[in-house]
């Protein structure tokens, strides 16, 4: 499996909560390395650019309404097999599927509210590392 990097937000919920710590114990735990990480304030315009896969989905407004309600955490993971390991520290979108011991089950507190994301694929995971990095700012 290749080394790779995904690009990950804790959420307005969690930081609202203090959780960025226990979020970031989770991805080291499972060998993710946080290769570059900043404290930022979304606008919901830029919220809605990051999101603009799903402008036509009935939660799209709401969705971009909560992650400009307070600060997110952007980072860049990397690691072997990085964009699937992610999503599986992460757990379900639902935190009522999301299976024991992950962040979504220890944290989410619903399917909008959901604690983190994470990219989907190797495409979306370049495409999303750009839209918060430049190059200078990740360590690897
Ligand atoms: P999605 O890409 O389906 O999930 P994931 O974050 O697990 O990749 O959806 C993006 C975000 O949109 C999701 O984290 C929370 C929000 N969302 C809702 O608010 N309601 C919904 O029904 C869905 C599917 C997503």
């Amino acid at each position: 499996m290749a080394t790779e990097r995904t690009l990950s937000i804790i959420k307005p919920d969690a930081t609202r909560r203090n959780l960025t710590g226990k979020i970031n114990a989770k991805f080291e735990e499972a060998g993710l390395r946080i290769i570059a990480q900043k404290r930022i304030q979304l606008t919901k315009a830029q919220a809605g650019e990051f999101y603009a896969v799903h402008k036509e989905r009935p939660f799209y407004d709401e969705l971009c309404e909560f992650m400009a309600s307070a600060p997110v955490v952007v980072q860049v993971l990397e690691g072997e097999g990085a964009i699937a390991k992610n999503r599986e520290v992460m757990g379900a979108t639902n935190p009522a599927d999301a299976a024991p011991g992950t962040i979504r089950a220890e944290f989410a507190e619903s399917v909008g509210e959901n604690s983190v994301h994470g990219s989907d694929a190797p495409e979306t995971a370049a495409e999303e590392i750009s839209f918060y990095f430049s190059g200078l700012e990740i360590v690897g």
